[in-house]
């Protein structure tokens, strides 16, 4: 029980840090925003009429769902309300399943599922090992008539907020204006370069007779940086296995991404290429 505890108390902790210190996160019409996240997985998910109205209020509920985040991990490394702790993991874990990787095929190679079935042990083994010892406290609905747990849970929240908000101060800076991505002779016609966009998120440039064009590198399902592979020219995430199709706005050719990489302006300004 303890090696489950730990698993989950530190990942929804570092889920919930992962998103206070990423300066999108938060940020409307950002590329990496929750926004734009639950823009990605609406028509994709089976709860898309549930989706579509939490994007009325996306920073509340990105807010709502980061403080969940850490109250959970805190709760569960720290044994307070363990229960209500392990059932609100359940709970957020069915969401997270059923909008972000509903189509992750084999179903294995998500991890939402997993995730599930170990807060689905988490909360048993708890609720067995209060009523073998007979224990009152602890239960689904912790007694808030009892001071000390009243105090415990209130710790909980007040550090999940503290983690937050320095989860905040830690928020990349934007790098100092410089647009220029590359030399225009630094990048012959057919060749492609990585470059750090002006957010400081990972990118990449295409040129082409045509001109230029460059994506975001995040990939839309879950994060992980995509990489270029110059055999079937694809953007191919090294995570899940999503492909992006970069001659075709890159668009979602396989795996479980649900919506294309966010395309990045840039142009040939006299010997530069830069982004706009
Ligand atoms: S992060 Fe899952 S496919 Fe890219």
């Amino acid at each position: 029980m303890t090696i489950i505890r730990l698993w989950l108390g530190v990942t929804w902790i570092y889920g919930g840090w992962f998103k206070a210190s990423d300066g999108q996160f938060l940020t409307k019409g950002a590329p990496n925003s929750f926004e734009a996240q639950l823009n990605g997985m609406i028509g994709h998910s089976p709860i898309s009429f549930a989706l579509t109205h939490m994007l009325e209020h996306a920073t509340l509920f990105g807010w709502f769902v980061m403080l969940s985040e850490f109250a959970i991990g805190i709760a569960t490394l720290a044994g307070v309300a363990l229960q209500a702790a392990a059932l609100g993991g359940f709970s957020m874990t069915i969401i997270l399943w059923l909008s972000v990787s509903y189509h992750v095929h084999p179903y294995f190679l998500g991890s939402d599922l997993p995730n599930l079935v170990l807060w689905a042990a988490f909360f048993l083994m708890v609720r067995g090992s209060n009523h073998g010892r007979g224990r009152r406290d602890g239960g689904l609905i912790p007694n808030l008539r009892d001071r000390r747990e009243v105090i415990r849970i209130a710790g909980v929240a007040v550090t999940s907020v503290i983690a937050a908000f320095a989860g905040g101060s830690f928020k990349p800076k934007p790098k100092a204006v410089s647009h220029v991505v590359a030399k225009v002779s630094e990048v012959s016609i057919g060749q492609v370069k990585e470059f750090t966009a002006l957010d400081g998120s990972p990118a990449i440039l295409f040129r082409t007779k045509a001109g230029v064009f460059a994506y975001s590198r995040v990939c839309t399902h879950q994060g992980c940086t995509v990489n270029y592979q110059a055999l079937g020219n694809v953007l191919s995430c090294p995570c899940h296995g999503a492909k992006f199709d970069p001659t075709n706005g890159a668009k979602v050719i396989a795996g479980p991404a649900p919506a294309p990489l966010p395309k990045i302006s840039v142009s040939i300004q006299g010997e530069n290429i830069v982004q706009i």
